[in-house]
């Protein structure tokens, strides 16, 4: 009879216990998540802002179930036709004096765009001392942003956007807005750069749009850009890596897989792999006034060319930018020889610790290459 009521006792114990750690996590969780409270945040920390304020939630489309055959698709793939229709967002970091302001922005000679989710850090770090630097490049100026969005629920999120916030501080190069980084938000991400652009550097002459494990010879898009005739950047220039007659892919099972209730088309008009590619700031514009009529496409470098297509406009194919990766001639020569890389624009892709060795490498005054 004692044993049983001291078993019981320790029983009720061990689980008012864990019920008491329950409530305990469940009260921390529920903290920072509150929206309105993250928007009166931003919109007090903005309020001398005329353009950084706070927009309404973007609600979920409920129709869109109704669409044929959405409970049988994956579930990325039914958030996106349920916030298809979102094009605004809060902006949680802001440059807006980047290019000196709208009227200024002439000045800028190539703004370098580049996408990055919050945790990729290093890449970030790396490229700000390599390709990436501000800088005055054979008497025009370089200017860098990265573009980012957020990741994570709850103090994940939290610890990611402070992250950002402290990069923000020392470096002066974010744009992020509150929506979750995704793959299939990229085209959304594209859209809100181009919308902030319009407002705040408008003329930049010449844009590199590109991934963030990119290797990408600055000094020679400067030398490119500034070797076109008749075009100071007021012309239609968009070029990269060329792709063609191709159409979405309906295999489930790819990471591009686009089912017919995305898009019914069976092709895609022409555009650029989006691990880099090189635009004036007039076609910048061009593909902004014409994404306002355009239905968002999950694939952002398709939805590039669907813009350019309305505009009857095309892109155009650039010999320096390797998006699949390098040729290298035979087995046993070295793929990371430098020589290899002086003269392209665009290699996808590298780590972190090649990048910064290979812009120090093709650096070398010492550096000697074949005819
Ligand atoms: C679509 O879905 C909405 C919300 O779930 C529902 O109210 C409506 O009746 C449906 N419309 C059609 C055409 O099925
Ligand atoms: C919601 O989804 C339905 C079904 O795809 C579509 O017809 C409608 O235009 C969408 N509404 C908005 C606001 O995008
Ligand atoms: C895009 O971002 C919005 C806002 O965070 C989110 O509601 C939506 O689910 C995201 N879409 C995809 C496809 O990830
Ligand atoms: C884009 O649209 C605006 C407003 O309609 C217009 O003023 C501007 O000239 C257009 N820009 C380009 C490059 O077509």
């Amino acid at each position: 009879m004692r044993k049983i009521t001291a078993r019981t006792l320790l029983l009720v114990g061990v689980f008012g216990l864990l019920i008491l750690q329950f409530c305990k996590e469940r009260k921390t969780t529920q903290l920072p998540v509150d929206g309105q409270e993250e928007n009166r945040k931003i919109r007090e920390l903005h309020k001398y802002d005329s353009y950084v304020y706070s927009w309404p939630k973007c609600e979920q489309n409920t129709s869109a179930a109704n669409i044929t055959g959405f409970s049988s698709l994956p579930g990325h793939i039914q958030d996106f036709l349920y916030y298809r229709h979102c094009r605004h967002f809060p902006m949680l970091l802001d440059v807006s004096d980047k290019c000196g302001g709208a009227s200024q922005s002439a000045e800028v000679f190539l703004l370098l765009v580049i996408k990055s989710s919050p945790v990729n850090y290093d890449r970030r770090e790396v490229l700000r001392k390599t390709w990436a630097e501000e800088r005055e490049q054979n008497g025009v100026w370089i200017r860098r942003l990265f573009i980012s969005g957020t990741m994570d629920s709850g103090h994940e999120k939290n610890r990611l956007n402070k992250l950002l916030e402290l990069e923000h501080r020392e470096h002066n190069d974010i744009l992020q807005w509150d929506f979750s980084d995704s793959f299939f938000n990229l085209t959304l991400k594209q859209i809100l750069f181009l919308e902030w652009m319009e407002k705040n550097c408008p003329k930049a002459r010449f844009l590199f749009n590109g991934d963030d494990d990119v290797f990408a010879n600055t000094d020679n898009m400067v030398q490119y850009l500034q070797g076109l005739d008749d075009n100071d950047g007021s012309k239609h220039l968009f070029t990269g890596h060329l792709i063609q007659n191709v159409g979405p892919i309906r295999s489930q099972r790819s990471k591009y897989f686009v089912p017919v209730q995305v898009q019914e088309s069976e092709s895609y008009p022409p555009y650029c792999g989006g691990g880099g590619f090189l635009l004036s700031g007039y076609t910048a514009m061009v593909i902004y006034n014409m994404s306002k009529s355009i239905t968002i496409l999950p694939i952002d470098d398709v939805y590039m060319g669907l813009c350019l297509a309305k505009a009857g406009l095309g892109p155009s194919s650039h010999m320096g930018v390797k998006t699949a990766g390098l040729y290298v001639p035979s087995s046993n020569t070295d793929m990371y020889d430098p020589c290899y890389y002086k003269e392209i624009i665009l290699v996808h892709r590298f780590f972190p610790a090649h990048m910064y060795l290979m812009w120090h490498r093709i650096h070398d005054p010492k550096l000697k290459c074949g005819l």
